[in-house]
């Protein structure tokens, strides 16, 4: 949950490791700091807090240098401090480096270098790993790196340089994400994440578990850790530009990504759905019709808003295709007995596609024989290299920590996926198909024009509740899991207690808590559960809750119940769960800026949760 930055080349180093950590931000940001090569020199700089305090370090240093690496941290191991922050050193401090992931035994590791005289200056597992390669340094750092991170159990992304070969960087990888820019004309990058490249170069490198690349101003090369042979890596293009990953104008990337969903929605289906019959092709599935016929069970494992799209595609795939499906938080999955095997698709849900749980349980499900097929964001992140197929939402780079395009995303492509395996077992009908198809090929059109009119409404009421302390969120059906997610999106950017609830679990305990004080948002979209949700609204109204409903246009009843409406146009009842997440994301965003919290970087939180 860390950003690094490396480059070595012929342009300045400095100002490209903190437009590159400017861009990675997102990953982790208690403290930061760089290093550069300067006459042969180490040159360490670091910071508590903010990059900003890092930038406004630098203005006063006047550097050439065109070598160095920068890291934004999200405290694992070690209170956040300058002490703590990234570059680590040697005792020499001729050797430095940056790390993402955790060392779990850098404890006996630390006894032991200390026990040889090493001297270390932070609490953290990252200084280990500095003074352990500088046990194994002679001549080639290569070779010491090699032998250090072999002794290393745990995870890592690693940016290392040695001033006593000047002319590289090396870059080492074991289950968390490094990505190396290349066939730029100034030189060689690395980063954690593809953001930070794009100004320079589209083309990528996405270094695999027990890689280790060393990176030089004109070239660079791959090899494995173990062997020491090279390895042959496909230079990918990256589609995305460096101005999506910028806010496009928006005070924020969550509220550029809210207004990016149309287009995301779009580029998800776009290809994958026959517009005139409904008909879904997912090539990438790579499993056999008879494969998929054969299929008894579906698992999906997630975290998270990934979790809640998980639990909305139960109520899909159940329905449309008649298999049993299970979903699992990942980090519960991982540690209860599995009965798993060949008959079973297993499914993780990610956005960053580097979730250590959700990792965790997709090696244990291929350990168990079951096929994994991954529904991801990010190209070449770990889970899809590992998945046996991987379904990618086509959301674009998702900056903004609280996720709101990858999950309508996610939605669309599980929604796809119902159909497509619908269509293959023969449980959905070809007129069937026709019918969602359509729906889902007009949604976006739906949502764009939504987004536009919703804002008045939807701030209005953001302005009544933004001092509330806490809310209660209602739903039925595929539904109830919006009710999650609208919950945890308050409660992630506004930091106000909230509770998504089955609707008809108000009576078994939530109830008690309704008062005049007591926010609640209930999602009625017209449906067979729509008079039982009604009805558990009323129970509120009766107990002098204040309102919030959210429901069709042509529902008059809906003013009728509370002054707090907002409505929206009649859609396929399947696709609600998505259409209905728009005023959610809309509502938590406008409270938590009324609120003056940090929208992006809420506090405590990381984009990508890449350790236990
Ligand atoms: C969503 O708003 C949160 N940021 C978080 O719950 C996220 O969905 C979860 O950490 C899973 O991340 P992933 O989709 O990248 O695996």
């Amino acid at each position: 949950m860390c950003g690094i930055v490396g480059y070595i080349g012929n342009r300045k180093v400095v100002p490209i490791i903190l437009e590159g950590l400017k861009r990675l931000e997102y990953r982790g940001y208690d403290s930061a700091g760089l290093v550069y090569l300067q006459d042969g020199t180490l040159q360490k700089y670091r910071c508590e807090g903010k990059l900003a305090n890092l930038e406004e370090m630098m203005d006063a240093v006047v550097t050439e240098s065109r070598t160095g690496l920068g890291h934004t941290r999200w405290a694992t191991h070690g209170a956040p401090s300058e002490a703590n922050a990234h570059p680590h050193s040697d005792c020499s401090g001729n050797l430095v480096l940056v790390h993402n992931g955790i060392i779990e035994n850098y404890q006996s590791l630390r006894e032991s270098l200390i026990s040889k005289g090493h001297i270390f200056t932070s609490e953290t597992d990252t200084e280990v790993m500095a003074h352990l390669i500088e046990e194994y340094l002679v001549d080639d750092l290569v070779v010491a790196v090699r032998q250090a991170v072999q002794q290393v159990e745990g995870s890592y992304a690693l940016g290392v340089m040695w001033s006593g070969q000047p002319d590289r960087l090396i870059a080492a990888r074991n289950q968390s994400p490094l990505v190396l820019g290349v066939k730029d004309s100034s030189g060689c990058f690395m980063a954690s994440d593809i953001p930070a490249l794009l100004p320079y170069t589209r083309n990528v490198i996405f270094l695999d578990d027990n890689e280790l690349a060393v990176l030089k101003a004109d070239s660079w090369q791959v090899m494995s850790i173990e062997n020491g042979q090279q390895v042959d890596k496909e230079v990918q293009k990256i589609e995305w530009n460096a101005g999506m990953a910028e806010k496009a104008g928006f005070r924020h990337f969550m509220l550029k990504e809210i207004f990016e969903q149309p287009q995301a929605i779009l580029n998800t289906f776009r290809g994958r759905l026959e517009p005139e019959t409904g008909m879904v092709q997912l090539p990438e599935i790579e499993l056999s019709t008879e494969e998929l016929q054969e299929i008894r069970r579906i698992s999906l494992v997630a975290c998270g808003t990934s979790w809640h799209a998980a639990l909305v595609a139960k109520y899909w795939l159940e329905k449309w295709v008649g298999i049993p499906v299970e979903v699992d938080i990942a980090s519960e999955f991982r540690y209860r007995r599995l009965l798993l095997g060949p008959d079973v698709m297993v499914i993780p849900i990610s956005q960053s596609g580097e979730t250590a749980d959700t990792l965790a349980g997709l090696r244990l499900a291929k350990e168990l024989g079951a096929k994994v097929i991954s529904i991801c964001n990010v190209v070449g992140s770990t889970i899809t290299r590992e998945s046996h197929g991987t379904i990618y939402t086509h959301a674009g780079p998702e900056i903004g920590v609280a996720s709101t395009k990858a999950f309508t995303s996610q939605l669309t492509a599980l929604f796809l996926l119902t159909l497509y395996l619908g269509q293959v077992r023969k449980t959905i009908s070809d007129d069937l198909s026709k019918v969602l198809g359509h729906a889902l090929i007009e949604l976006p059109e739906v949502v764009e024009k939504q987004l536009s009119l919703l804002q008045e409404t939807v701030s209005e009421i953001a302005e009544e509740f933004s001092r509330s302390r806490d809310f209660l969120y209602l739903g039925r059906g595929a539904n109830f899991p919006i009710a999650l997610e609208g919950a945890l999106k308050l409660k992630e950017i506004s930091y106000i207690h909230a509770e998504g609830y089955a609707a008809g679990e108000l009576k078994h305990g939530p109830i008690a808590l309704v008062d005049r004080d007591m926010p609640v948002l209930a999602l009625a979209p017209p449906n067979d559960v729509y008079a039982k949700l009604i009805s558990n609204v009323e129970e509120v109204k009766a107990r002098h809750g204040r309102i919030i409903l959210i429901g069709s246009e042509s529902d008059a009843r809906l003013h009728d119940i509370s002054d707090y409406v907002i409505t929206l146009p009649d859609i396929h009842e399947e696709l609600c769960p998505i259409l209905y997440s728009i005023p959610l994301q809309l509502l938590s965003y406008q409270i938590a800026n009324l609120r003056g919290c940090d929208v992006d970087q809420p506090r405590n939180l990381a984009k990508s949760v890449t350790v236990e």
